[in-house]
């Protein structure tokens, strides 16, 4: 038997890109490509890129810049695909600027790889042929992606990806993301359903619902009707071995009354909220065509505070917005002040090609945005510093994740995705432990079992205390 082909795929970009990495890995197992943890010895290179703002999207170009020298080095002749956000954006235009590449794929095209391999493959070294596919096809790839095998499965852990949205309607002026991902669609009810069964049975345990509008959902369910994001979540959580769910990333507007009951109402939805409102100021929003205001953020802050006391919040930033003014930043300060975050992720602005605001002629000097996102981020590091240290002596289930840097520890997630060590055999991964939070750093907290206090995650997404004997599988010495 020949051996088989070894694939390496690098994703840049949000979790998305980490879920398609695994459904092209997916893909190509079945073409007989097995993962490699370096791309040194890859057959295959795959580049799953993110065109988001400048700095990600020249990463590819110094990424195979860097491929290029390694292989000449070696004198060796790899594959190398370049997939991802930048390809839709790009196209052709790699395949110019880097001679290296065989293969662009955009983001809708991935059930094509096997097809698009061969071609390039039946092209020898003749590079620039490249192929390029960066049609929106009209079938759902999703159709042709094949699932995980179980090995597959459990390789990856107890927590897992589900892309149940893709695309995005909004048009914010400041973004790429309708364009390289195209509009927004939701996929049926069903087939998510279907693969969080099978996800559950492989061992997965929390589930993050992924969509770049994700509380825009409204997949078709099995009465023909649309299903939105609430019901979804309360189905998901129904599935046996379900024990945890979040969603990320959603839009203000599409906050509504049903989603934040299912906050109250299911214990399973973490209490936990990334929800970007990018400025505080009402006259940046509307720049930014972001339809809210900030009175809405506010008023969505409060109703899921009522709804369920214990959820913190996450957001996403922009600073020096084209005509962004200093009263305007204060208003974005202020915004921060008043809510008060647990974790956040803050940005320059960066003009994008293509993009409303890139055209806007009051774009802003480096030195003003520097000062800027200075100044927002050590109010944010003071608020998350907060919320970790409010977090020591209290009690979390901890879903286990993996082993930590010591033998006998383990690495788990707090509801508020904080990681967690703590000391527990390697048979607890993918259980849920009580925890009380003994310390507290900037990277992450430590803390203690409370007595051998390991969960099953069943049934019907509600974690059950069970005996010491009677753990789901194998006995646990806590
Ligand atoms: N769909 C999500 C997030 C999309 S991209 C949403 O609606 O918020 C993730 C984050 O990148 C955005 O929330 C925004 O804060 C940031 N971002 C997007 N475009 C950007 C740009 N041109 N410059 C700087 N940051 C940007
Ligand atoms: Fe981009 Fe706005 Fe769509 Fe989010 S809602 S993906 S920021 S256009
Ligand atoms: Fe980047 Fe595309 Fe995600 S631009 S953030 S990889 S949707």
């Amino acid at each position: 038997m020949s051996e088989p082909r070894k694939l390496y795929v690098r994703s840049f970009g949000c979790q998305m890109n980490v879920y398609d990495a695994q459904r092209m890995t997916d893909t190509l197992a079945r073409e007989g490509y097995v993962e490699t943890e370096t791309p040194d010895d890859a057959d295959l290179v795959i580049l799953n890129t993110c065109h988001i703002r400048e700095k990600a999207a020249e990463k590819v170009y110094s990424e195979l810049g860097r491929l290029k020298k390694a292989q000449e080095e070696a004198g060796r002749r790899q594959m190398i695909a370049v997939a991802g956000c930048v390809a839709q954006a790009e196209g052709a235009e790699i395949i110019k600027r880097a001679r290296a590449v065989d293969l662009v794929v955009g983001p809708q095209s991935y059930h094509k790889l096997p097809e698009l391999i061969a071609q390039a493959e039946a092209r020898g070294s003749n590079r620039r042929a490249g192929i390029v596919e960066t049609e929106f096809p009209l079938e759902d790839k999703f159709d042709f992606l094949p699932a995980p095998t179980p090995a597959a499965i459990a390789r990856r852990g107890p927590t897992a990806f589900v892309t149940v949205q893709e695309g995005c309607d909004k048009f914010c002026t400041f973004c790429v993301v309708p364009y390289t991902r195209g509009a927004e669609v939701s996929r049926p009810l069903a087939k998510i359903l279907d693969e969080v069964i099978r996800l559950a049975e492989g061992g997965v345990r929390e589930v993050t619902l992924i969509g770049q509008n994700v509380n825009a959902y409204h997949g078709i369910d099995s009465t023909g009707g649309a299903a939105n994001l609430a019901e979804l979540v309360r189905r998901v959580a129904q599935v046996p071995g379900i024990a945890r769910v979040r969603y990320t990333t959603s839009h203000p507007r599409d906050m509504d009354d049903e989603l934040i009951a299912a906050h109250r109402d299911m214990p399973a939805l973490m209490p936990y909220l990334h929800l970007p409102v990018q400025s505080g100021s009402n006259r940046i929003l509307a720049a930014m065509n972001r339809r809210h205001d900030r009175e809405l953020f506010f008023d969505i802050v409060e109703r899921v505070r009522a709804a369920r006391p214990d959820t913190a919040f996450s957001s996403d930033f922009i600073v020096g917005f084209p005509g962004e003014t200093d009263e305007d930043f204060a208003d974005t300060l202020d915004l921060v002040a008043k809510v008060g975050f647990a974790s956040a992720f803050s940005f320059k602005y960066s003009p994008r090609p293509g993009t409303p605001a890139a055209s806007l002629e009051a774009q802003l000097p480096e030195d003003v945005k520097s000062a800027r996102i200075h100044a927002l981020q050590a109010l944010l590091d003071r608020q998350k510093a907060a919320f970790d240290e409010a977090c020591r002596g209290k009690r979390f289930d901890i879903l286990l994740e993996k082993p930590g840097r010591f033998p006998g520890q383990l690495i788990g997630r707090s509801p508020y995705l904080q990681s967690v060590v703590v000391e527990a055999p390697k048979e607890a991964i993918g259980t849920l432990a009580r925890v009380e939070i003994r310390e507290v750093s900037t990277k992450s907290l430590a803390g203690d079992i409370l007595d051998g206090e390991f969960f099953s995650a069943r049934p019907a997404g509600e974690s059950r205390l069970i005996g010491q004997d009677e753990i789901v599988g194998e006995k646990l010495e806590a």
